[in-house]
């Protein structure tokens, strides 16, 4: 049973978001109504959470000296990781003194912050499907891991990622031998950690790729169960999220694959919250990608078409409290970017993107815009799901981020 208490006094349930943008902020915003004091920490100042939040705090969350220390000064009930970058053996070492719970568990934090982890896990403990694939430490490791021995490389096309990155950051195809180097180059660059570990993926030649968001939630008599959202499509842009749109329509059995993958590789992951399981599908083929134990970018869209959106069953999952996954009406998101490198931007055009039949806007109150930095998002619901596209689209368009 959850009791939970008052903000700011000794009954107060405290929770601590590690990582205040704007899916941060939508979690914060979902405990506030439950009355949960709430602790915002990202890596800078004013971020999108640190708005919204009972108290901001700013730490370098991938230094373990601090974020030790920060959770051990504040004593949250729970911990919940917003994004990838964190000193996860921190949390796991608090976590198995039992000084925290963390969302979903430590464990599920540290495995799905590196992509060997969570990929070994997925293709090699529970024996998905999912691309093929090397981790490479050099360019000639690479290029081997392309060619492999006997014919029996990955081949090309491939995609290299480094292991710790996000958002598509230096991340790139391979169409041919001439690429190789310039991507090795690019994934040096772009990686979270600069120690030189990529995965190479043979390309999967999709139909469409979806979001699985999928809760593990407590039942009445408090045991475990696992529901599901409706798929949510989405196209991706240099491995950036522009778009997507719920529900995307699937064969019954795609759409039973795809649930048997999420729940197997979130039951491994344990714990309570919601995830993002990211899948790749084929005709009634469907490959295991990679999953988000969090609120997934692609499940703003949610915001306009479920009763409870990817937010709220997140907060109410962690805290132990009942969920309902159901689709309020079809709907899409469409993302404003920045366009511009500048600090304290001004929007025009926002009443012209709300004349949209059916739209509406957040802009995520960043301190700081850069060209190609999600500022906010357009929502759109219609009960066709491709007029919603076509709207969420048309709003964000009309929204103009600008230099003062
Ligand atoms: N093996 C692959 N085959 C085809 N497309 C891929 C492959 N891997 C990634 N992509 C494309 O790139 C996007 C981002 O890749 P992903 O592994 O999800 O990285 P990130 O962690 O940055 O989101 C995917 O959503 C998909 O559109
Ligand atoms: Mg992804």
């Amino acid at each position: 049973m959850t009791t939970l208490g008052t903000p700011l006094s000794p009954t107060a349930t405290r929770v601590m978001l590690l990582g205040s943008g704007e899916l941060g902020k939508e979690v914060l915003i979902a405990l506030q109504r439950l009355g949960v004091e709430t602790i915002a920490v990202d890596r800078y100042a004013n971020a999108p959470g640190h708005q919204v939040a009972h108290h901001a705090r700013v730490i370098t969350m991938s230094d373990p000296a601090q974020l030790k220390a920060l959770i051990e000064a504040e004593r949250p009930m729970l911990v919940v990781p917003e994004i990838e970058a964190i000193a996860t053996p921190v949390l796991e070492e608090l976590e198995a003194q039992g000084l925290v719970r963390v969302i979903p568990t430590a464990r599920a934090a540290r495995l799905t912050m590196d992509r060997e982890g969570i990929r070994r896990l997925a293709a090699e403990t529970l024996g998905l499907s999912t691309s093929p694939y090397r981790f490479c430490d050099s360019l000639a490791e690479l290029q081997a891991a392309i060619d492999g021995a006997d014919g029996k490389g990955i081949g090309y096309p491939c995609i290299v990622k480094p292991v710790m990155s996000s958002s598509g950051k230096g991340q790139s195809k391979i169409d041919g031998p001439a690429d190789v180097k310039k991507a090795w180059d690019y994934a040096m660059a772009g990686g979270r950690v600069s120690h030189g570990r990529v995965i190479v993926e043979g390309f999967i030649d999709f139909d469409y790729e979806i979001t699985q968001l999928t809760v593990r939630h407590a039942d009445a008599r408090g045991h475990i169960e696992t529901s599901f959202c409706e798929p949510i499509g989405h196209i991706q842009v240099s491995g950036d999220y522009v778009e997507s749109w719920q529900p995307h329509p699937m064969s019954s059995a795609a759409l039973e694959r795809s649930r048997e993958i999420a729940e197997a590789v979130t039951g491994n992951l344990g714990g309570l919250g919601l995830f993002g399981v990211e899948l790749f599908v084929k005709g009634d083929q469907v490959w295991f990608s990679e999953v988000s134990p969090r609120p997934h970018d692609t499940g703003m869209v949610t915001m306009a078409t479920q009763w409870q959106n990817e937010f709220e069953l997140h907060a109410r999952a962690i805290l132990g409290l009942p969920v309902d996954t159901t689709l309020k009406s079809p709907g899409a998101s469409a993302v404003i970017y920045g366009g511009v490198e500048a600090r304290g931007i001004v929007f025009d055009g926002v009443a012209a993107a709300l004349q949209v039949p059916g739209t509406e806007l957040r802009l995520f109150g960043k301190p700081e815009s850069f060209t190609k930095r999600r500022m906010g998002v357009a929502l759109a619901h219609d009960a066709d799901v491709e007029r919603a596209r076509t709207r969420a689209k048309q709003a964000a368009a009309l929204v103009r981020p600008r230099a003062v």
